[in-house]
This record gives C-alpha cells, sequence and structure tokens, in this order.
C-alpha cells in the first residue's frame, strides 16, 4: 500500500464529506440528512442524499454512491492515490513522500513531466501557428473554414517542416532528448533525434482534467498517414479518453453527441454544438462507453454514412447497452461526415440541429439496417426471416416496453398480427433460457460438477451489484449487514451465528469481516475507509448496503429475525436438492425447529 491505513483515515476525516460535497452539489437539509441534484446523472428532483453522520453519499436515482474519497475521484476524474493527494492538499494535511513505493513515486513523477512536456509543446506549436512560419498551416485551416478563434480555444497548432525545432525547444527548457521520445514527441532516426510531429497542423487531446495528455497531427494535403497520432504513454491512454470532453462536459443538457473525427467535433463546436466528443483514433471502447454514460443519459452516435460507419454504429450499440445510456443514432443524408453536413448546409447550427432531431432509436436503427437484408415485398420466406431476426432484436433490448412499442410498428408497417410476433418473441425467448442454462450445466459438468451446482453457480458467480435480481438470502444479508455496521450487539450475535466465510458472496463476505473485526477491536467500522477496501465497481452497492434507512423498533431483535430468515432460507435450498432421505428427514426436522424458534424468544 502506497499510504499507511492510519494516514488515509486521516486524511479522510479531514474532509468533511458535506464541506466537499457542497462545493459542487446545493445541499438542503432533509431529515437527519441532506439532499441535492445528483450530480453524475442529470435530474430534476434531487435524489442524490448525503449522509453527515455516515459521511457517505448514495443516489437513489443512478445508484452511484460511496464515500468523500469516491465521490472526489468520480468528480475530478481521479485514481485512488490521485484522490487522496487532492483530499490531503485540501485540508492542508502534507503526505509524506517516502511512503510512496518507489515505482509508484517514479510513474506519478514522470507523468506530471510528461503532462509538462506536452503543455509546453502545445504552446510551441501555437506559437508556430501565429508565427510567420505558419502561414501554410493558417491558410490550411482557413480552407477548412476554422475561424483563429476556434483554433485559440482548442489550442490547435502548427508542428513546423523543420528536423527538431520542438526537440531543441525543449531541450532549453531543461527536457533531455531521451525522454521526450519517452513521451513520444520526438523519435531516433539515423541515430539522431528528430522531432515525431513535422509539417503537420496539430490538435492537442486534453483530458476532462484539462491536462494535455497527447496530439492528433494532421498532414495538410492528400499524403498518408492522414493522422499521426501520440504513442500510449504514462499519460495518454487512447481507451480512457475522448477527445473534447473537457468542454462538452460543461454543456447545458444531458446529451452527448460522438462523432468519429477531430475535424467534425470541431467543426461543431465551432457552430456552437458543444454537447460533441470523438474517440482518439480507435474504436469506441467500454471505458469510453462507461465516460460517457457519466456525463450524459443520452447519446447521439453520429459516425460517417459509408459501410464502415454503419458497422462501427451497431458495434457502439453493443457496448453502450451496458451502460444506462439511451442510444439514438443520427445517420446525416448527403454529407460523409458532420463537418462536410455543415459546409453544405451554409455552414451555419440549424440542418445538424434539426437532423439531431430527427436521430432513430438504437433498436429502430438496428431494424433498419436488418431490413436492408430481406425482399420482404417480394418473398414471404424473406418476410418471416426478418420477422424472426427483428424479434431476436427486440428480445435483446430487455425492456418490456420497448418490445411492445416495437411489436407493434412491426405489425403496422409489414402488415402481420402482433401475435404472432411476439409468439415470435416468446419462441426465441425460452429458447434462450434453454440455452444459457445448457452451457453453464455443460461448463459444470466437463469441471466435474453436479447439475444441482450448477445451477447454484450460475446464480452466485456474480457480485450482486451487476446482477439484476437478488435472492431472498442476499436481500436478507443486506439488511443484516446495515444492523451490524451500525449496531455493536447486533454484530456480536450475528458473528456467533453466521461466520464472514459463510454469507452467499464475495462482497457480503467483506463486508461481515470488516464490521466483525471493527467491532471485536474496539471500535465501529468506518464508513469511508470500507467503500475504499472495495473496487470502485461496487461502491455504489457497498454504499447501498450502508446506507439503508430501515428503522427497527429493537435492532438486536431485528437481527435475530434475519438470522432465522437466513438460516430458513438456507435450509428450503438444501431440502429442494436434497434426494437422500434420511437427510432429508434431519433438514426437515431443522426447519420444523427454527420455525418455533420464530414464533418464541429471540436466539
Ligand atoms: P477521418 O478520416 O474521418 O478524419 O478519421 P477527420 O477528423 O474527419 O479529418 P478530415 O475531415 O479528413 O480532415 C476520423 C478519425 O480517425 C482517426 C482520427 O482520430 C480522425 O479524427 N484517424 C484517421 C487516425 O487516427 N489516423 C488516420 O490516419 C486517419
Ligand atoms: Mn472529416
Amino acid at each position: 500500500m502506497l499510504y499507511s491505513d492510519e494516514l488515509i483515515g486521516e486524511v479522510l476525516s479531514a474532509n468533511d464529506i458535506v464541506d466537499v460535497i457542497s462545493s459542487y452539489v446545493a445541499l438542503k437539509r432533509s431529515g437527519r440528512g441532506l439532499v441535492g441534484l445528483c450530480p453524475f446523472h442529470s435530474e430534476k428532483t434531487p435524489s442524490f442524499s448525503v449522509s453527515p453522520d455516515k459521511q457517505l453519499y448514495h443516489c437513489f436515482g443512478c445508484g452511484e454512491g460511496g464515500s468523500v474519497l469516491t465521490f472526489i475521484m468520480k468528480m475530478e476524474n481521479l485514481d485512488f492515490v490521485e484522490g487522496i493527494k487532492f483530499l490531503a492538499d485540501r485540508a492542508h494535511i502534507a503526505l509524506p513522500e517516502p511512503e510512496m513505493s518507489e515505482s509508484v513515486d517514479k510513474h506519478f513523477k514522470k507523468k506530471q513531466r510528461l503532462i509538462s512536456a506536452n503543455t509546453y509543446a502545445a504552446k510551441f506549436f501555437y506559437n508556430c501557428l501565429i508565427s510567420e512560419d505558419g502561414k501554410t498551416a493558417r491558410d490550411y485551416f482557413d480552407s477548412r473554414a476554422l475561424s483563429p478563434k476556434t483554433a485559440a480555444q482548442f489550442g490547435l497548432g502548427f508542428a513546423p517542416d523543420k528536423k527538431n525545432s520542438l526537440t531543441e525547444h525543449l531541450k532549453t527548457l531543461g527536457f533531455k532528448e531521451n525522454e521526450l521520445v519517452d513521451f513520444g514527441l520526438a523519435i531516433i532516426k539515423d541515430n539522431k533525434y528528430i522531432d515525431k510531429f513535422r509539417n503537420r497542423v496539430m490538435f492537442p487531446i486534453i483530458d476532462v482534467r484539462g491536462n494535455v495528455i497527447g496530439f492528433g497531427g494532421r498532414v495538410m494535403d492528400d499524403s498518408k498517414p492522414k493522422y499521426l497520432n501520440s504513442p500510449e504513454t504514462v499519460a495518454f491512454n487512447k481507451r480512457l479518453n475522448l477527445f473534447a470532453l473537457n468542454f462538452a462536459k460543461n454543456k447545458k443538457d444531458d446529451t452527448l453527441i460522438l462523432v468519429e473525427g477531430y475535424m467534425d467535433v470541431i467543426a461543431l463546436h465551432q457552430v456552437g454544438i458543444n454537447n460533441v466528443v470523438a474517440t482518439l483514433g480507435t474504436a469506441l471502447t467500454e471505458e469510453q462507453s462507461r465516460l460517457i454514460a457519466r456525463f450524459a443519459k443520452n447519446v447521439v452516435l453520429c459516425y460517417d454514412t459509408d459501410e464502415a460507419g454503419v458497422k462501427a454504429t451497431m458495434r457502439a450499440i453493443d457496448i453502450f447497452s451496458k451502460t444506462d445510456c439511451r442510444v439514438k443514432v443520427l445517420s446525416l443524408v448527403g454529407a460523409k461526415d458532420p463537418d462536410e453536413y455543415i459546409k453544405a448546409h451554409g455552414g451555419g447550427s440549424e440542418a445538424f440541429l434539426s437532423a439531431v432531431k430527427k436521430a432513430v432509436p438504437a433498436t429502430m436503427f438496428r431494424i433498419n439496417v436488418l431490413k436492408k437484408n430481406y425482399d420482404i415485398d417480394n418473398s414471404i420466406d424473406d418476410k418471416i426471416s426478418f420477422i424472426s431476426e427483428a424479434a431476436k432484436i427486440l428480445l435483446s433490448t430487455n425492456n418490456m416496453v420497448e418490445v411492445d412499442a416495437y411489436a407493434d410498428m412491426l405489425s403496422k408497417n409489414y402488415d402481420i398480427k402482433k401475435e404472432s410476433v411476439y409468439a415470435e418473441i416468446k419462441k426465441l425467448g425460452s429458447k434462450q433460457d434453454r440455452q444459457t442454462m445448457g452451457r453453464v450445466v455443460r461448463q459444470s459438468a466437463s469441471a466435474g460438477v453436479s447439475k444441482n451446482e450448477a445451477a447454484k453457480q450460475s446464480g452466485n458467480q456474480m457480485p450482486p451489484s451487476l446482477k439484476g435480481a437478488i435472492s431472498p438470502i442476499e436481500k436478507a444479508e443486506k439488511s443484516l449487514l446495515s444492523l451490524i455496521f451500525s449496531n455493536r450487539a447486533a454484530s456480536k450475535m450475528a458473528q456467533n451465528e453466521l461466520a464472514s466465510e459463510e454469507y452467499s458472496n464475495e462482497i457480503h463476505k467483506k463486508l461481515a469481516k470488516i464490521c466483525y473485526d471493527a467491532w471485536d477491536s474496539g471500535t465501529p467500522p468506518d464508513t469511508a475507509r470500507i467503500v475504499s477496501s472495495f473496487e470502485s465497481s461496487y461502491s455504489g452497492y457497498v454504499t447501498k448496503v450502508l446506507m439503508d434507512k430501515s428503522v427497527y423498533d429493537d435492532e438486536v431483535s431485528a437481527t435475530a429475525d434475519l438470522l432465522i430468515t437466513i438460516k430458513q432460507e438456507k435450509l428450503k435450498k438444501r431440502i429442494s436438492e436434497e434426494t437422500n432421505p434420511a437427510v432429508l428427514m434431519q433438514l426437515l426436522k431443522q426447519q420444523a425447529d427454527l420455525k418455533q424458534k420464530r414464533g418464541g424468544a429471540p436466539l
């Protein structure tokens, strides 16, 4: 660990969660806590609540939640260590350097230095653009109708047609040549250090926090490669960043438009459409989809209109299906990309904005693409296959309202009974169930596990936060955990009856152990530290457990009740799976005993 637990504890307790969150969100008193509009999703009525007692926040709308550290990490897009540094800084606590392991320390210093070199480079490129030498580049931008103001806003620049002007410049600022190679700003050619970017117009790539993390450089003619991008470095990860998100995150509405090219983003921003981002020369990644989902409820995909663009759109729809974003697709007519479209329509924003309004929902787009493969007007066979494939698409949306609306549309547009569409969906649905089940059983069978075990595993492999429905046992455990977390007597009682390893999933096991251990050592469990000890994707779930608002007349007898419920549920499960009559008899007897207990005194 980079910092000691004590130090982390000190930093966290020096940052009151209400103070910290208040500087981002307007909070109002409500009962024992505070509420406000969630900064992580867009909403009109406050469902974001902060508990000063527990030092936790949780949004009942989007499920985000955690400690002051989780909050600052999400809000400022920081990793764990950066988050601690941020909070230490805020509370004027000096973090001792030596605690940092040497390799991590090196990584940080290198990242800082790289960002500083990039920042100097961006300034250098910009100065070249506006200098005498930059005329060709200025003319190029002019020919693409980009104004000097836009160039300044995006920090666009020009890498001169010289061997090593940037390298020489950065050397005077104290950077070493081999370092610049490492940073992706210089290369070695014929045993000499030369600039990586030469005779190109430059697009700095800036992260959400405003750091220049890399560059894209475009030729000013038709030569290849069209763009040269910075290599992956300690600061530049193409999977994790988006072009112009630093601007787009300040948009007014809850929609982001995703386009393919840097030029498209810039052309749209120039006409005042500033909720636009692009990937960094690679296909959309899951990380990027999650990043977009953090800043917007809706995403409009606006890829090039060629075949590759349609393919990329289908892939993006698939990737976004794992987020909460609602996806629409904008297919531009008469232009290959947004930049062209703007130009073709007089250089203003109106035409594009009205096209955005007409963007079609992802499901509709998929059905339209599908339809192109079938001759449904002339072939009955094609029509049947089309409906059956369309049913597959509907089934994959997992949204009954949507399924219903589209079944309606299909039946009206293609003159089929709605019942037939439903029959097709139902047929596929049950087949799909059997297939997933079959797969689990087959896999486990080869690993020598019984069918019953396999069925159990299919439910228990995934942690609860990532799973739709939770089992009755897990539900009872959740309530139990929220009790033992705040009540010592409840924890002691649970500890005697249910060991931490006996909880039904990894998150619950870990939470139980933390609570038991904390009370054993005589201190209440520390929420912020609990949350930070889990992987960040679980923090929403963990916080929900810890912030459970249930009120019990008597927490200890509630605990006793829950323990019985858990035992009963476990027994029920075993009874349903047991085949040996003798064992079964025993289990049934235990069940009867438990029932009696429930009626009588607590455990
Ligand atoms: P485009 O070729 O559509 O580029 O590639 P563009 O930004 O619209 O540029 P113009 O209009 O031709 O000037 C889309 C994106 O793919 C990446 C870049 O991120 C580009 O913005 N790309 C493209 C590369 O990384 N390298 C290339 O050689 C080409
Ligand atoms: Mn283009």
